[in-house]
């Protein structure tokens, strides 16, 4: 009897302390299936959040594209009333990257450089069209009023944060290295840096385009009158690297100032305004 009841009591309390774990165990099915439910609905989830962020972006970039090809559009309307010449736009962000990639990689690394010496003019919106259409030279209330445009430029681009460091270009690219710029007088390395090279380059441009007050300068010239202006209007580390990429990367760019160019006369070292 001793040894017999000892099989009934073990068996009373396995009854008792496996009902819970049997219930578990019944459950489990259950348990398992509404996990797999719960994980597809996840799995759905962020296949929906997915499609939907990259249709965000789609969006986002269309819409980033579509202003940066009104924002071009206004620039070469206005580069067609201006007395520059047609292709100075183009030329001038061309030069510029290409010497940004030579100074400063990091600077030519994403599109907002280029949107910025593109549109580094965009402010001449803002000018009245006898002023920025006039052929002779400015009286000095027209060019109060014509030194205006980098700072109106600089105002509309501002709110328009995926162009970044552009607006720099816009408002200082009329900055002088010896601090006798406009619109803020900045002096030497405060200039932005990306400003100091298109100061360059734009220069250049204007140097080597001829234009309704005079011919266009011969490349050796160009290039001598902008060795000229190092330290007083230009950057000379800017300068130096300029000249070098001239005569290291010879270009349909460069050819194109070379070809039934006058070489003599006028002001070389022109204000493009
Ligand atoms: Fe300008």
């Amino acid at each position: 009897m001793r040894y017999g009841a000892a099989p009934k009591m073990k068996t009373r309390a396995r009854v008792t302390e496996s009902h819970p774990a049997d219930t578990a165990d019944a459950e489990l099915p259950a348990i398992h299936e509404q996990l797999m439910v719960f994980a597809r609905e996840l799995g759905q989830l962020y296949r929906l959040e997915r499609s939907r962020s990259a249709e965000l972006e789609r969006v986002l970039r269309n819409l980033q594209d579509t202003y940066i090809a009104t924002m071009k559009s206004l620039a070469q309307v206005i580069e067609a009333k201006d007395r520059t010449t047609r292709g100075h736009l183009d030329r001038t962000q061309a030069y510029g990257v290409a010497l940004a990639k030579r100074i400063a990689p990091e600077l030519a690394d994403g599109p907002e450089l280029g949107y910025g010496f593109f549109l580094h003019d965009i402010g001449k919106v803002g000018i009245p069209e006898h002023i920025l259409c006039k052929v002779g030279p400015l009286s000095a209330e027209e060019w109060e009023v014509m030194r205006t445009h980098p700072a109106v430029g600089a105002q509309i681009v501002a709110p328009i944060h995926f162009l970044g460091d552009a607006v720099l270009v816009i408002r200082h690219h009329h900055e002088r290295f010896d601090g006798s710029g406009y619109p803020d007088g900045l002096l030497g390395a405060d200039i932005p840096l990306a400003a100091r090279i298109f100061a360059v380059v734009d220069a250049f441009d204007a140097m080597t385009s001829d234009r309704p007050y005079r011919r266009a300068l011969s490349l050796e010239r160009a290039i001598g009158e902008i060795r000229e202006g190092a330290g007083k209007q230009f950057d000379p580390e800017v300068v130096r690297v300029f000249a070098d990429m001239i005569e290291e990367e010879p270009s349909p760019i460069w050819d194109r100032a070379e070809s039934g160019l006058w070489d003599g006369g006028g002001p070389a070292l022109v204000h493009t305004g």
